[in-house]
């Protein structure tokens, strides 16, 4: 969401009639009014972020009508632009909004356009793990300012973080099995548990009641509530041919009250349903392939795909059909290949999405690969300066950021994804670790580690925009506060 061309968009370009256009506009807001019950509960932000941004592009920096920012906006007189948002512009495509929005809504909005009302201060936040120091910094992502540090997490390489649905908690899952809720509204550790003695990643239902935890040693999965963190459920993982308990790699929430995991050792895929969680159901895919090492799940919540340690293919389980089984998918995908070492483990979080694309980094050789999310093969090899690690899509997929292993930790390549190219090279900072696209699409968000920075720069010109102090950062994840008087669900 970070940028909408000068071109039309896709929707502007249906025909010379601008019609089906300007309804498919409006049909959205009366949508979004009507869902939201009174026109007292409409919200603006979105509205804004999707009506307005869906011409004025997504950072309202201009597209099929002119920019809406705060700079070209700030001369303007606040009557002036409220009539202009209310009335007709006859011969051009900015609709009337006076049937949808009042006056006080208008003047709302135009709060809004020009930063004068903060709420959405309140709204966004950047989490930046401090991995060395065992504390996580807490920064307001609409102003970027820092606003406190919780500290006292433990050992937080790798480790990753979830949120609850209001956005008001996140849960971090640290490497030594720690276990933490925050409170993001009061900045403090709610509940803590140190529940295995190593463990890698977790997630949270999607009903949001339950948050399990993927674990190393000993194996298997541990299921606790999120509002108290009290256990629910062990799930020792030992295959049918029993033995130890297998390694869990590859954790994510499927739709329901279920999750789909990985066992390291057994080389099985396992789906298990919470729905009554006093007796946990586990669907067990045998076929999964040797030593899943990590899994990704598409984000239309349909293909789990695990990648194989020394296999040159992947598996891929579709949720919506897992009675079709495990699949081998992208067989040879490395073939050809000159393997350099590996320094760093490529984690398939590093995949990322792209209209039917998924871009995601080859191991052991400098390219970003590109395989087709239809039919699952490889499509493409792109050739990047050097190991990738994370290939992060820009909101509106055009890009794709990539950051790399030593001895190339020190560079950013920007792909367009349409040509399937480097268009940019970036020296930004030294040990990048990690970045993130901003939610209201204004910045790029960089963890500098070996410069204790987080680096901001612009997702559309690649320029660096800020920089934020921070110690050791490494993983940055945004978290959306949601307040209590928008007419919201939960
Ligand atoms: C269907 C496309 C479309 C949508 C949706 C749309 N606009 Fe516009 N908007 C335009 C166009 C085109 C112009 C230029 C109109 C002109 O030249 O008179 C414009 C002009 C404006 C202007 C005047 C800008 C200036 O610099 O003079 C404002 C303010 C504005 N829009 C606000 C909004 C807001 C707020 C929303 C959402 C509630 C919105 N627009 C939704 C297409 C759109």
């Amino acid at each position: 969401m970070c940028t909408e061309n000068k071109k039309p968009t896709l929707r502007g370009a249906i025909g010379p009639s601008r019609s089906p256009f300007l309804v498919g506009a409006s049909w959205a807001l009366a949508t979004a009014v009507v869902l939201s019950g009174t026109t007292h509960g409409t919200d603006l932000q979105a509205l804004r972020r999707h009506d307005c941004g869906a011409c004025h592009g997504l950072t309202l920096q201009g597209g099929l009508g002119p920019p809406l920012t705060r700079e070209t906006l700030a001369s303007r007189d606040d009557a002036g632009l409220i009539d202009t948002i209310l009335d007709d512009h006859p011969g051009t495509p900015m609709p009337a909004w006076a049937p949808l929005l009042s006056r006080e809504q208008a003047a709302q909005m135009v709060r809004l356009l020009l930063g004068t009302e903060t709420e959405e201060a309140r709204e966004t936040l950047a989490l930046v793990i401090e991995r060395a120091s065992g504390s996580i910094l807490v920064i307001d992502a609409t102003i970027h300012t820092v606003l406190g540090r919780i500290k006292g997490l433990g050992d937080l390489s790798h480790a990753s973080m979830e949120f609850s649905r209001d956005g008001r908690y996140a849960f971090v899952f640290g490497r030594n099995g720690g276990l933490t809720k925050l409170d993001l509204k009061t900045r403090q550790i709610v509940a803590r548990v140190l529940q295995s003695g190593n463990s890698i990643g977790g997630a949270l239902s999607r009903d949001g009641r339950f948050v399990a935890v993927a674990n190393y040693t000993p194996g298997g999965v541990r299921v606790f509530e999120t509002a108290t963190l009290a256990s629910v459920a062990d799930i020792p993982a030992i295959s049918r041919a029993g033995g130890a308990p297998s390694k869990v790699v590859g954790l994510v929430s499927a739709p329901g009250a279920r999750f789909v995991f990985s066992l390291f050792e057994a080389g099985e895929i396992w789906l298990l349903d919470l729905a009554d969680p006093l007796t946990p159901k586990i669907q067990r895919y045998q076929d999964a392939g040797p030593l899943p090492y990590d899994a990704f799940l598409t984000p239309d919540g349909r293909s789990y795909i695990a990648g194989l340690f020394g296999t040159e293919a992947m598996t891929l389980l579709d949720l919506e059909r897992p009675g079709a089984g495990a699949r081998r998918i992208l067989d040879g995908y490395r073939k050809g290949e000159s393997l350099r070492p590996v320094y760093k483990m490529p984690h398939l979080e590093g995949w990322t999405v792209a209209g039917t694309s998924v871009l995601f980094p080859a191991v052991g050789a400098p390219q970003v690969l590109v395989a087709d999310t239809t039919a699952w093969t490889l499509t493409d090899r792109i050739p990047v300066q050097g190991q990738p690690v994370f290939v992060v899509s820009r909101p509106d997929g055009r890009e794709a950021w990539v950051n790399f292993a030593l001895p190339d930790n020190d560079t950013i390549q920007v792909i367009d994804v349409t040509t399937r190219r480097v268009v940019r090279t970036l020296k930004v900072g030294r040990g990048i670790l990690h970045m993130a696209f901003a939610p209201q699409g204004d910045a790029v968000w960089i963890s500098s580690h070996d410069d204790d920075t987080i680096i901001l720069c612009d997702p559309v010109t690649h320029e660096k925009t800020g920089t934020i102090p921070a110690l050791g950062p490494s993983g940055i994840f945004f978290a959306t506060l949601k307040t209590d008087d928008r007419g919201r669900g939960p």
